[in-house]
């Protein structure tokens, strides 16, 4: 099965950005990660990675067309952007929303997602952990 995880803005600046918050580990790191446990679990895993909305709208309009789970971290979009938001609401396969930080224990604006409502569920605060334990729960769930 073929899944999808999308990356918003600033997260291919993962190593350099924020370290204190976000950890030294790159970008490449985490794809790398993601390759590992899709090999492990049988997952055909692409990872992209965008600082545009509408570049992350097309790529979710695309998983709509072909009914591709999507494993979905929209960084700073998380938190205003309805035109993600209702790009994601076009999905039928599962969409499983995933921070690597916990956006709860964090700033105020971080606490509301705009995407949360349309997702099938949402993994946040366990660093790379969140896309092992999100592509996971795509396996054990999505039977297409
Ligand atoms: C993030 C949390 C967001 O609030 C922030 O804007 C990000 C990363 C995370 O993975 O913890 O860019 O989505």
């Amino acid at each position: 099965m073929r899944v999808l995880v999308l990356n918003g803005p600033n997260l291919g600046r993962l190593g350099s950005r924020e370290p204190d918050v976000y950890g030294s580990t790159s970008y490449a790191d985490l794809v790398a990660s993601c390759a590992k446990t899709g090999a492990e679990l049988g997952l055909e895993v692409e990872v992209r990675q965008t600082d545009q909305e509408a570049e992350l709208v097309g790529w979710l309009h695309e998983a709509a067309d072909t009914s591709t789970p999507v494993v979905l971290n929209p960084a700073a979009f998380t938190h205003y952007s309805y035109a993600v938001r209702d790009a994601c609401a076009q999905l039928t396969a599962p969409l499983i929303e995933v921070h690597l930080t916990n956006p709860a224990r964090r700033e105020a604006f971080r606490h509301t997602s705009v995407v949360a409502g349309v997702a099938t569920g949402t993994i946040a605060g366990f660093g790379f952990e969140s896309y092992r334990l999100a592509l996971s729960a795509v396996a054990a769930t999505h039977r297409p």
